[in-house]
């Protein structure tokens, strides 16, 4: 694992004297950095402080704000809250899905791209909805998912 990871990891580790009374604390702290736990850190945690990685695997998989997988660029949230699911957002995530050619949880090859299914974004009233990173899309269509997607990769060069 490079040098930098280990000091971002040591960074959020000084914060926590018990990090295994902490392990919640330190486990959001790497995902903000990194955006999921990645194996390298689950081990070098391991390594400083000697709390067993199946423990903290343990904890990482059973909290479902944990991500075990690498997001995308741009990480795509469809939600599928009530009233989205009502507004058809099971259409809004096959687009998605047809669109980057990767399952829910997944991340494009270019590392561009990952997309999700989640709960209620917050934003009913534009349902249905999702967010690209920090942006709400909402009265959303197939078309206009297409569209979306098309105008980023196009930004990007693709
Ligand atoms: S149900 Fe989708 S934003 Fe609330």
């Amino acid at each position: 694992m490079a040098g930098k990871i280990n000091l971002e990891i040591d960074a959020v580790l000084e914060k926590y004297p018990e990090p295994e009374e902490s392990l919640i604390a330190v486990l959001q702290g790497v995902q903000d950095i990194y955006g999921y736990i990645s194996k390298d850190a689950v081990e070098y945690i391991t390594e400083k402080t000697n709390i067993p990685s199946s423990r903290i695997m343990g904890v990482a998989s059973f909290y479902a704000g944990f991500r075990l997988k690498p997001v995308g660029k741009y990480r795509i949230m469809v939600c599928m809250g009530t009233a989205c699911h009502v507004n058809g957002s099971e259409r809004i995530g096959d687009t998605v899905k047809r669109q980057l050619g990767i399952e829910a949880g997944d991340v494009t090859e270019d590392g561009l791209f990952s997309w999700e299914e989640v709960a209620c974004l917050g934003c009913c009233s534009i349902s249905p909805a999702m967010m690209i990173n920090d942006t709400a899309y909402g009265m959303l269509t197939q078309e206009k998912v297409i569209e979306i997607i098309d105008s980023i990769k196009k930004g990007e060069g693709k």
